[in-house]
């Protein structure tokens, strides 16, 4: 595996990976590497020739309040990890090299990206387009892949790839879980043994949901408050938000309609952790 740091030369490797007929993969991350990012890279690496893994803590998606230099760094561990699941270039850049003085030139995700993470997190997905573009345009992917945990992420890079008229196809990875249900996230490790036990009621209230839509019920609505209730019975558990959107506009849907698509969308507190979970339905 080889690790560049350099922006122009990570941007000349894929060229001439391109010009020996090479299909390039990439998964973009920022770090912390655990199993959901590794089931990322075995899906790229099954429709990749060469697997491109990125590692960058992206500034621009921190807001002022979120600790973006406390953000865990264990670049040997990933080194490591990514060694071994079989990533041929680990491309790791300054903020500096990504950054540069005088840069001024920022994508802006459109009203997909304004409710739910995008209401939380303010300017967030603006960070996180901007990112995603500079690293599609650096690594030269043919496939990039992104897990469906992060669903609204996932459908504002689908929509900026659209948008934009970017040549890569994006393909969305699905969520690994836990034993219990719970999604496999960095986050988890803030949890105590009893939080993580009982947090398997997110994956209880994904269930709740695929139950009764089997059963035909159309009334989303009412769906979303019996998971919340479920949720809110859990002592130390809270939730920010449940709800159904259409899966491709993110705008909140309160009926089903026959055979579309919806996204039951899940954001809870345990304790001071933020837990968020989806789930994919068509009525
Ligand atoms: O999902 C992430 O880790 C980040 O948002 C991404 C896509 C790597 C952009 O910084």
């Amino acid at each position: 595996m080889q690790i560049i740091t350099e922006p122009a030369l990570m941007q000349a490797t894929a060229e001439k990976l391109r010009l020996h007929r090479q299909r390039i993969g990439v998964v973009m991350t920022m770090g912390a590497l655990h199993e959901g990012h590794l089931s990322l890279i075995q899906q790229v690496r099954s429709v990749s020739g060469t697997v491109i893994l990125t590692i960058f803590v992206n500034p621009k998606q921190f807001g002022p309040d979120e600790d973006f230099h406390r953000y865990p760094r264990p670049f040997d561990q990933d080194a490591a990890h990514a060694r071994a699941a079989g990533v041929d270039y680990l491309f790791a850049p300054s903020v500096e090299s990504m950054y540069p003085e005088g840069f001024q030139t920022s994508v802006r995700a459109g009203s997909i990206a304004e409710g739910f993470e995008g209401m939380k997190r303010p300017g967030h997905f603006d960070g996180v387009v901007t990112v995603v573009t500079k690293l599609l345009q650096i690594t030269k992917p043919h496939t990039a892949v992104f897990g469906e945990k992060d669903a609204q992420q996932l459908a504002v890079i689908r929509r900026l790839v659209r948008d934009l008229n970017i040549d890569v196809e994006i393909v969305g990875a699905p969520i690994i879980r836990e034993k219990n249900g719970l999604a496999v996230s960095s986050r988890n490790i803030y949890l105590s043994g009893e939080q993580r036990e009982a947090a398997q009621v997110l994956y209880m209230g994904i269930c709740h949901a695929r139950r009764e839509i089997e059963k035909k019920r159309t009334d989303l609505f009412g769906i979303a408050n019996e998971i919340e209730r479920m949720i809110a019975e859990e002592p130390g558990f809270r939730c920010d938000y449940v709800a159904f959107v259409d899966d491709e506009l993110f705008v909140p849907a309160e009926t089903a309609e026959p055979d579309k698509k919806y996204r039951l969308l899940l954001a809870v507190y345990a304790g001071n952790v933020r837990l968020i979970d989806n789930c994919l339905f068509t009525a």
